[in-house]
């Protein structure tokens, strides 16, 4: 036992040859966690059919390197929403991150800012908003669910302003939770019932893990909701669905929230250029292409393959970003390519927190920063911003409408 907690303590090695991909990161955070907790990092709605091909896509564009061109250098820094960040990708909102490890959103944060990237706190955060925004020297966003009403929000709104978040990130594709068919299997409302005899048939899942078990309990066990506070204190695990249902967000929204921030408002859940076009004229600030990790609605287009449409709509009047499947540094280079101002990952670092914590986080972004290093370089491009569609070849169905 003494041995078992040693090693949770030292954590996975992720240094190569351990750890050379995403890939990799993805085994060990399997290894960790318990099903439960691994598959709701992995998992996405239904048959997952877009879970598989938002990553699959990007097999479909080919490179058009540039040879017999030095790039001593590369500049990777982007300007997102009049912000610099050091690299073209941040990290997008991931729910529940502290059931991952321990403080788990303010250590992603950390990280971030380690690295000069932006960092996105979810609504489904177990770490105050306060302690998350003092954790990033980097510009961090909030994003924002409605639940428990417009009043609650209201406040969230507030404390966000005041800790000093420089854009609100309003999600526009989850009027319901998706259907995530292994939570059901897994039990996972089940664990999370507080409930004893609802939980103990699926307890043995993480008695089996002590290394994560040991950090969970020491990290004050099971989580509430600390940025979503109704009368009676923070919102709790099992509210959270009918909370969904009955806060649905639509673009009337966005008013009295652009009145309440008074900042740059991002919209994320955009799949189609008529929703683009919509945003554009309500005049948020950027958009992110963006089908959920595919864990809403499954069977729509992977966000690669939407994304020449959108771009084509929005017309440069305001940034697109786009998340979705990006696993290398390639991926991000491609979107880049097609119009994207930067990228979000989700999973891919994700993985790294679930496997080692701050170590795994700051892994995955040296996985990702060192690949578009290289595939810049192979391509013959020096900087981000000169990175175009003459890079890439798609399919020619990913232009027409
Ligand atoms: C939360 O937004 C989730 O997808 O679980």
């Amino acid at each position: 036992m003494i041995d078992i907690l040693f090693l949770a303590k030292m954590g996975a090695n992720v240094s190569a040859p351990n750890v050379v991909n995403i890939a990799d990161l993805r085994v060990l955070a399997k290894r960790r966690l318990p099903r439960m907790v691994f598959d709701y990092i992995d998992s996405g709605a239904d048959k997952e059919q877009t879970l598989s091909q938002n990553c699959t896509a990007y097999n479909e564009i080919l490179f058009q390197p540039r040879c017999a061109v030095a790039v001593p250098s590369c500049d990777l820094k982007v300007t997102v929403l009049g912000q610099e960040f050091q690299l073209p990708f941040m990290l997008a909102p991931v729910g529940s991150s502290r059931l991952f490890y321990p403080k788990g959103e303010v250590v992603a944060a950390g990280e971030a800012g380690k690295a000069g990237t932006g960092y996105t706190l979810s609504t489904l955060s177990g770490c105050r908003l306060e302690d998350v925004k003092k954790a990033t020297t980097s510009p961090a966003w909030y994003q924002l669910y409605l639940l428990g009403g417009r009043d609650v929000a209201l406040k969230t709104i507030a404390r966000a302003k005041a800790a000093g978040f420089s854009a609100i990130v309003v999600t526009i594709d989850t009027p319901v939770s998706g259907l995530r068919e292994r939570d059901l299997r897994n039990g996972t409302k089940e664990l999370l019932s507080r409930n004893i005899f609802t939980m103990l048939p699926y307890l043995p899942q993480m008695l089996i893990k002590p290394c994560w078990l040991t950090d969970w309990l020491g990290d004050g066990g099971l989580m509430s909701f600390p940025n979503v506070q109704l009368e009676d204190g923070p919102m709790g695990y099992t509210e959270i669905g009918p909370a969904l249902e009955a806060s649905v967000v639509t673009w009337d929204d966005l008013k009295w929230i652009r009145e309440a921030w008074g900042g740059k408002i991002v919209v994320k859940g955009v799949h189609i250029p008529d929703d683009a076009r919509k945003a554009v004229d309500l005049g948020v600030d950027a958009i992110v292409v963006s089908n959920h990790g595919a864990r809403q609605l499954d069977s729509v287009a992977p966000t690669i393959q939407a994304l020449p449409q959108i771009v084509r709509a929005v017309n440069s009047k305001i940034d697109v970003l786009l998340d979705g499947g990006i696993r290398r540094g390639a991926d991000v280079v491609k979107a880049l390519c097609l119009g994207a101002k930067g990228v979000l990952i989700g999973r891919a670092y994700a993985y790294g927190l679930g496997a080692a914590g701050g170590a795994g986080v700051a892994r995955s972004i040296e996985i990702i920063r060192t690949d578009v290093l290289r595939t810049m370089k192979l391509l013959g491009c020096d900087s981000v911003a000169n990175l175009n569609r003459s890079y890439v070849k798609i399919p020619a169905s990913w232009d027409s409408n």
